[in-house]
């Protein structure tokens, strides 16, 4: 079985969807969410759902280590989460992110949450979408696994657009980390 540890601050859509797809799976589980955020969605849905949640609020990269060593981590999921991952994990893990636009398009520093959608409608794209990536030091800029588009029309807004893309998360994020685990043959403890 392969355990998977989440890292999300934010409503936690993501997260639940993993949490969901891999219910009652012999393959994989959502083991445990790590979140910067006490109160946050993810860390609520973590509670229904009998997940061990583990908060941090300060840079204690050793501690986490600790845990997701004990807890048999096999992979790191970030699903809107915050905060910059330490290099000590990023060495020691395969970790994946989701973003809510098409890479390298509309990434880096501060495009997070609405502030993605609203510039992709300023910018007059006509498409936009998810990317799917292994998480490296620099913020958005690790290799792609996958995309996914959607259009954007004249009418959208940021409200709008941000549904077509929570729709691509749900249909193919939780797919899409099924497959990985198959391709990087983490069952086989081979990374
Ligand atoms: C998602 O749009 C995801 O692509 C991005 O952050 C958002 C998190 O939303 N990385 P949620 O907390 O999973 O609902």
């Amino acid at each position: 079985m392969i355990n998977i540890c989440v890292f999300a601050s934010g409503e936690g859509s993501n997260f639940q969807n993993l949490v969901s797809h891999f219910n009652n799976s012999t393959l994989a589980k959502v083991s445990i969410l790590i979140s910067n955020k006490l109160d946050c969605g993810a860390v609520k849905i973590s509670k229904v759902f009998n997940i061990k949640h583990l908060i941090i609020t300060e840079d204690n990269s050793d501690y986490i280590v600790e845990e997701l060593v004990s807890c048999k981590i096999d992979l790191i999921i970030l699903a809107g989460y915050l905060k910059k991952i330490p290099k000590q994990l990023i060495d020691k893990f395969k970790i994946v992110n989701i973003h809510p636009s098409l890479l390298p398009k509309f990434g880096g520093k501060g495009m997070y949450g609405m502030n993605v959608h609203k510039s992709v409608i300023d910018s007059g794209e006509s498409e936009s979408g998810i990317t799917i990536h292994f998480v490296n030091e620099e913020f958005d800029k690790g290799e792609v696994i996958s995309q996914y588009k959607c259009n954007v029309s004249k009418e959208d807004t940021p409200e709008s657009l941000s549904i077509k893309v929570r729709n691509l998360e749900s249909k193919y994020f939780p797919v899409e980390i099924e497959m990985l685990i198959h391709r990087l043959d983490l069952i086989n403890g081979k990374i």
